[in-house]
């Protein structure tokens, strides 16, 4: 059993690692909860495969009902958000209750989401199940929904009460869920823990002790900068590039990152930023996880990140390496970027 305190400034909560976590849910819940109801939102597949285990847990202390919605992104949209908040207000939910979010990413941002806003607030519990939701959206009280053919645009940070984490569930997962975690799992060794990264080359069977290293670089950015206004940025590596990557040639996220981060390690390379050996370390690693590492001309992608949300005021904030372990952010204006990737065009 692993277990991170995440120390917030006004939410501290705990986030418990352990495998088959999910056959005694109950002797955690009860440290942190002492109301009898608890509501629970997943998705089709993980109530297939998970739901009868945690609800037969759960009934031994508590009553237990549920909303199951349809998998993937499409569910992070406002139609489905009014429509679980009808069917738990129906269901009778009050506002001393708990929200249970027994899914992946998906599932976490709309119940945090609820949970957020239905009542103002109501107390939730995150139960992550894929290895993106568990190494990294767990994390970090990020929550939301897209709307107008953008991504998470309507949110708000709500902190979970805990974290429960049964890397048992990632059994069920398939190869390509995986691998899209392991871009992002990845990144946090690339930004913050060198040897978490050395011992990925070894193809490691993803275990309690590698997703409390990976929550642990995030965690100290996000307890450093509980609102993404600085430090919290690093995490963004990769993420300016492979956004848009992601965008223009439909690749799941975590593979739009992978590719994201060599862009960013080349441009980091150019500008004397970015040891060299980054970029084939970085690209075996990668490629172990069959991950893409299709070369894309940053250049090309530089004109795009003008117009990305990150754009603050006319600074792009650029999250390079050093060397493999260690980042920096580097703001750039736009007529730096105009005049130093650009001069032709003018
Ligand atoms: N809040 C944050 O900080 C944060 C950070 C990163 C990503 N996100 C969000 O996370 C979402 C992506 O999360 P995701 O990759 O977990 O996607 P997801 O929730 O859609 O899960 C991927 C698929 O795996 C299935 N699944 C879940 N658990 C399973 C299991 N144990 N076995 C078999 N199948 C299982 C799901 O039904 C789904 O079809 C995106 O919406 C993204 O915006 C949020
Ligand atoms: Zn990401």
């Amino acid at each position: 059993m692993k277990k991170l305190e995440i120390q917030l400034k006004d939410n501290s909560y705990t986030i418990i690692i352990e495998d088959g976590l999910l056959s005694h849910l109950c002797f955690y819940l009860e440290q942190v909860y002492s109301n009898k109801k608890i509501f629970i939102l997943t998705d089709d597949i993980v109530k297939n495969l998970y739901l009868d285990k945690v609800i037969n847990e759960l009934k031994k202390k508590y009553e237990v009902d549920y909303v199951v919605v349809p998998n993937g992104e499409n569910s992070k949209s406002i139609m489905t958000y009014t429509k679980v908040c009808e069917e738990f207000l129906n269901k009778g939910i009050r506002r001393n209750d708990l929200l249970l979010a027994l899914g992946g990413g998906v599932i976490g941002d709309l119940c945090g989401f609820i949970a957020g806003t239905i009542y103002r607030g109501i107390p939730y519990v995150n139960v992550p199940t894929t290895l993106l939701s568990q190494m990294d959206s767990s994390i970090g009280g990020k929550t939301g929904i897209d709307f107008a053919d953008r991504k998470n645009i309507l949110g708000v940070f709500k902190q979970p009460i805990m974290v429960c984490i049964d890397p048992k569930t990632l059994d069920t997962l398939n190869d390509r869920e995986m691998n899209n975690g392991m871009g992002e799992l990845i990144k946090h060794g690339a930004i913050g823990n060198r040897a978490l990264l050395m011992k990925l080359k070894d193809k490691p069977k993803i275990d309690e002790t590698i997703i409390y290293e990976s929550l642990s670089v995030k965690k100290k950015v996000v307890e450093k900068d509980e609102f993404d206004l600085k430090e919290r940025m690093t995490l963004n590596f990769g993420h300016t590039f492979g956004h848009a990557i992601e965008l223009k040639y439909g690749y799941k996220h975590g593979e739009a990152v992978a590719i994201g981060m060599l862009m960013a390690v080349r441009m980091g390379m150019d500008l004397k930023i970015t040891d060299s050996s980054c970029y084939p370390e970085l690209k075996q690693i990668l490629q172990i996880y069959h991950l893409p590492i299709e070369e894309y001309d940053y250049r090309e992608y530089l004109k795009d990140t003008v117009l990305d949300k990150k754009n603050i005021a006319g600074i792009v904030h650029f999250i390079f390496l050093t060397h493999l372990g260690e980042c920096k952010i580097y703001p750039i204006t736009e007529s730096q970027i105009k005049e130093r990737f650009y001069e032709c065009d003018n």
